[in-house]
């Protein structure tokens, strides 16, 4: 397997995905990455939601600030994202002559899907004199439509980086949103978004496991609903839950949002213990079922076959750009 799909057969594994290839059950993967990497010249980026064995492989872990930062700066031929579609967008926006190839093209996010790019330009029209910050958790057609991005590592920081008459909408999420405007005193108008995982969580189970763990710190995302938050001793994006869990004093903590971070929290503090925030029902939804369908397997054979590829309008690329571009140049200020 060692020949790159073309023409029609690319086609068709960028609508469906590698569903009918079986690989050796012998092979190793994690080698067969790395030869790949070196071969290609490629660097794999993965978010912290995805499953331990990725993390392990990747070149880099990060939050969406950290990898949209890696992707700028990367002199890799190839960038393999292991996240979701939107960050992998992220990352052609900024490196368009780059290859940019996504284990799963159909691995996207209920939050970005939250925000149709037509509703949203009619939603707009209604706030003529509003400046638009989105979330960088949606499409390049939403990012088109702002004037900053923002991730939740940021977000605040942008918010106050304004003069306090600026007018603003934000997008698409409604609860860091909300979060954002209690924390800097704002008005901002909010579009009704959300992530699904995020908004799993129950505040009923969450405090009996408080009660049951009295020492235990809760940690939350701030993409979680308000009561949740509420119940937060630290409010932060992952890449700040993690810093948290490895710098303060306590040695247990209820985690509020997706799974896949508690891989770098227990290889970071290997003495803590961390428990997963519990949800409002049986199931195990606060894994993301999009970041979840990655594989290792679906790794391998993106780089080995170079599909599926992330492709873009120019027109719409340059555009997205614009707010991508003032969210790094005011992060460098901030820092970050
Ligand atoms: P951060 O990576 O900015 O913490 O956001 C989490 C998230 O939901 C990504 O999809
Ligand atoms: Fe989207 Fe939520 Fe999954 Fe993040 S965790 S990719 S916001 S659905």
């Amino acid at each position: 397997m060692n020949e790159v799909l073309v023409g029609a057969a690319k086609a068709e594994v960028d609508k469906k995905g590698f569903l009918d290839l079986e690989l050796d059950p012998e092979l190793d993967l994690f080698a067969e990455i790395e030869r790949l990497k070196k071969q290609k010249n490629a660097i794999v980026l993965a978010h912290y939601y995805q499953e331990p064995d990725i993390q392990d492989v990747a070149d880099y872990i990060g939050d969406s600030l950290g990898l949209a930062q890696k992707a700028e700066a990367t002199n890799a031929d190839m960038i393999v994202f292991a996240g979701v579609h939107f960050m992998a967008e992220t990352a052609k926006i900024l490196n368009p002559t780059k290859k940019v190839v996504i284990p799963d093209l159909l691995a996207g996010c209920s939050l970005s899907d939250s925000c149709p790019p037509p509703l949203f330009e009619q939603f707009k029209k209604q706030y003529p004199d509003h400046l638009v910050i989105s979330y960088i958790n949606c499409s390049a057609g939403i990012k088109a439509l702002s004037d900053i991005i923002c991730t939740s590592s940021n977000a605040q920081k942008i918010v106050e980086s304004l003069p306090p008459e600026q007018k603003i909408i934000f997008a698409p999420d409604k609860n860091l949103g909300a979060y954002i405007n209690k924390v800097t005193g704002r008005n901002m108008v909010l579009w009704n978004g959300a992530c699904m995982v995020h908004e799993i969580f129950s505040v009923e189970k969450i405090t009996k496991l408080k009660m049951r763990h009295s020492n235990a710190k809760v940690i939350a995302h701030p993409e979680c609903e308000e009561p949740v938050l509420r119940l937060a001793d630290f409010i932060g994006s992952t890449t700040q839950l993690l810093k948290y869990s490895m710098t303060d004093s306590s040695n247990e903590y209820i985690v509020a949002t997706e799974t896949g971070i508690l891989h770098q929290m227990m290889k970071s503090s290997p003495q803590k213990t961390f428990i997963p925030a519990p949800p409002n029902n049986s199931c195990a939804c606060n894994d993301c079922p999009h970041m979840k369908r990655n594989t290792l397997e679906k790794i391998y054979l993106c780089m080995e076959y170079e599909t599926p590829e992330i492709m873009m309008d120019e027109e719409l690329r340059l555009a997205a750009k614009k707010p991508i571009d003032k969210m790094l140049e005011l992060s460098a200020q901030f820092g970050l």
